[in-house]
């Protein structure tokens, strides 16, 4: 349509609607995942949907948070109104916060139910760039049933899970399963790499890849010495093929039960445990396991936020669907459904949702132990720093590089990325 044929129509539309009296029923499309995600996300909008009157119109993405980034970022610098209400995640406030509202206005009455650190995460100046809807934690899946079988206990090192992984592995390769794995993970050169290897590296000691005041610190020998160990999995304990998983890849061999362990996130219990899972009632969910005993685990920070796009035709709908959406009763009914965790710190003692997944009582102590991805410090260069760090382990990974030479380069390049240094 023409401007000026806008110009013409949009009186007739306006007269048309103080004749009808209430404001005619609108569409807002929102972008909230895919597969099960977007199951769950089209049952809440239904129920917005009654109460309002208005449509929604649900957008799939990538599953990848990577390629989800570049199709936002793409989305949003051509200004587009497509969507107005995105998903987004836990590192990427900083980095695409002028492209959304202020959510402040909206939020006053009910912001003080969620975890506070996230609130402060999604902040960006004075600005409330995106509500907290669910948070995640890395968690290490294992089968119980395999544990018992080979007399072992749920390992609390990686040199133990190695040793266990190997063990099962074997024995039930010998009892005619070759297809049958260790440990399975997030290998692929993307985003989830960042957080598996930010785990592995936290939990020898080796810090955070940038702390949080702003130094690089990630050439150490401690960082050195857990990529080393986790690039000795590959091909042994774990699948080659493990160098191209994502979340998904990695829980389609759990769940099928050719694995011993999994890293992965909360989401995953509920699928494992649905009726047609080979592994239902089979498996359980604990902290992930330490460098040595002289450490302490470390869980990736991870979750996502629902932010109201600034291009929206409809900012005030944008926004109330949001709100509807990370409600305490959506909340409840995707960690009933779907185990995602609460951001509402009251649905951890609800007992219909620790009834329905009952390893979320031990999620309180992880969530507060979570180890965040340096978006704090690096701000909107949050996503090349990721990029340098995933691609070098990966490198270190495949057997291309060694890991101190790996590192040693990615610190120099990180150097160059923060001008000067330090952040
Ligand atoms: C999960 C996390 C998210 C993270 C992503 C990496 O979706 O919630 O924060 O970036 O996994 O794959």
């Amino acid at each position: 349509m023409t401007l000026r044929k806008q110009a013409l129509l949009g009186p007739m539309i306006l007269g048309a609607g103080l004749m009808t009296g209430p404001a005619a029923a609108e569409t807002v499309s929102v972008a909230c995942g895919t597969g099960v995600q977007l199951e769950l996300c089209r049952e809440s909008a239904d129920r917005w949907e009654e109460k309002t009157g208005h449509t929604v119109n649900l957008v799939s993405t990538p599953n990848s948070s990577t390629e989800m980034l570049a199709l936002f970022q793409q989305l949003l610098a051509a200004g587009a109104s497509d969507i107005d209400v995105f998903q987004i995640d836990v590192i990427w406030p900083g980095i695409l916060a002028n492209h959304f509202l202020d959510l402040k206005p909206y939020t006053q009455d009910i912001i003080e139910q969620h975890f506070q650190p996230i609130v402060e995460n999604n902040t960006v100046g004075d600005k409330l760039v995106a509500l907290p809807w669910f948070t995640d934690a890395g968690v290490l899946y294992y089968r119980q049933d395999l544990l018992d079988k080979y007399d072992e206990e749920v390992p609390t090192t990686w040199d133990e899970l190695e040793r266990i992984a190997q063990k099962i592995q074997q024995g039930e390769r010998t009892e005619g399963n070759d297809k049958m794995w260790g440990y399975v993970w997030q290998g692929r050169a993307y985003e989830g790499l960042t957080c598996n290897a930010l785990e592995w590296v936290a939990s020898h000691g080796g810090g955070t890849i940038v702390a949080q005041d702003g130094e690089i610190t990630i050439n150490n020998p401690q960082a050195v010495e857990a990529i080393k160990e986790a690039a000795g999995w590959v091909g042994n304990i774990s699948p080659e093929g493990v160098l191209n998983y994502t979340e998904e890849e990695a829980r389609g061999v759990f769940q099928s039960g050719n694995a011993a362990f999994m890293r992965n996130w909360p989401y995953a219990w509920s699928l494992g445990q649905s009726e047609e899972s080979p592994i239902k009632g089979k498996f359980g969910v604990t902290v992930l396991p330490k460098g040595g005993d002289d450490h302490d685990p470390a869980a990736c920070l991870g979750g996502w936020q629902l932010a109201v796009s600034r291009y929206s035709n409809n900012p005030d709908l944008a926004a109330d669907l949001a709100l509807h959406l990370a409600s305490p009763e959506e909340q409840k009914f995707r960690a009933i459904e779907g185990s995602m965790l609460p951001t509402i710190r009251g649905l951890y003692e609800d007992q219909e949702v620790t009834g329905a997944v009952p390893f979320f009582a031990q999620m309180e102590e992880v969530i507060a132990n979570t180890t965040p991805r340096p978006s704090t410090p690096t701000k909107e260069k949050y996503n090349q720093v990721s990029q340098e760090f995933w691609n070098a382990v990966h490198s270190v990974l495949t057997g291309s590089a060694e890991a101190e030479a790996a590192l040693d380069n990615l610190e120099s390049r990180l150097m160059r990325l923060s001008r000067g240094g330090r952040w």
